[in-house]
């Protein structure tokens, strides 16, 4: 009953695997021997990972599956490629774009983050859950953030996305109680991936300014507690981690050095 759960031979499936919190995750889990379908839009960057994790486990399996997930024939192809069997979703791909305030942002970038971080999201949830659902096994970890828990400015559209993962994390987790499928969440503060330098337009020297003076969390940091919450006993499910730096109170509370 206690036993922790064995990774081995699950199928898992995660989104946003050729960087950041993914990719860290995919590597990660490559050691506890499941057999991993990555998807990213960049091939190339899908393809270091699988060489990464090759080199440290030869017999490691690792698909790759390179689509947008915004894509109309994102989820019949995830279905064709994994053969409609996934154990483990974690809904991971997403982004923020943009730092402005409501009357001066764009409008696309809203477009693109409710795109991204809620159609395509739960459209996936969408796809795997009946697959789950019919083998009576099923975990899903939805990657949510602080700024589905509070809110600060300059984040308006990026925080609703997320409140909106959380909403329907806790929906999904209602639903699906006692049919053996756990649902959870992850929800970091701070983590030092490509998200600043995609949130600024590729400007690194912005990108950069987000973490200076303090340590923010690494992809890895997460990726540890994703495996943590998936080698819990089956009977434990972890609704969610919450997890921020040491140096970080709340999206708006960062003690830098010099600050102390
Ligand atoms: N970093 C933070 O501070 C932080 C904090 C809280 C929550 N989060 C959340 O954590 C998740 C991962 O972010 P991260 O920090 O690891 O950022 P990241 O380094 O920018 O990684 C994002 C990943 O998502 C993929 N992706 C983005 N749009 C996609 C699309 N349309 N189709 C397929 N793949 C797509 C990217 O791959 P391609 O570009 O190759 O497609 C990349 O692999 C996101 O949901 C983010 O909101 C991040």
């Amino acid at each position: 009953m206690n036993a922790l759960f064995d990774l081995s031979g699950q199928r898992i499936l995660i989104t946003g695997a050729s960087a950041g919190i993914g990719r860290a995750t995919a590597i990660r889990l490559a050691a506890s021997r499941a057999h991993l379908f990555l998807v990213a839009r960049r091939e190339e960057k899908l393809l270091e990972v699988k060489t990464q994790i090759l080199a440290h486990y030869p017999q490691a399996q690792v698909e790759l599956i390179v689509t947008d997930i915004n894509d109309p024939e994102c989820t019949e192809l995830i279905a064709a490629r994994t053969e409609k069997h996934i154990d483990v979703l974690i809904n991971n791909a997403g982004l923020a774009l943009g730092r402005d305030k409501v009357e001066t942002s764009k409008l696309s970038d809203w477009e693109g983050m409710i795109q991204t971080n809620i159609v395509a999201n739960f459209k996936l949830v969408h796809l795997v859950l009946p697959w789950m659902l019919e083998r009576k096994q099923g975990d899903i970890i939805n990657i949510c953030s602080v700024a589905g828990l509070y809110t600060y400015q300059g984040g308006s559209v990026y925080c609703a996305t997320k409140h909106a993962v959380h909403a329907f994390t806790r929906v999904l987790r209602e639903e699906t109680c006692g049919k053996n499928i756990r649902v959870m969440q992850v929800s970091p503060g701070m983590v030092e991936t490509e998200f600043s330098k995609v949130r600024f337009n590729g400007d690194e020297k912005s990108a950069a300014l987000v973490y200076s003076d303090m340590t923010p969390l690494s992809g890895e940091d997460v990726a540890r507690m994703i495996q943590f919450m998936l080698e819990s006993p089956r009977h434990v499910t972890i609704d969610e981690m919450i997890t921020m730096p040491t140096d970080q109170g709340s999206p708006t509370t960062v003690v830098r050095k010099g600050m102390r």
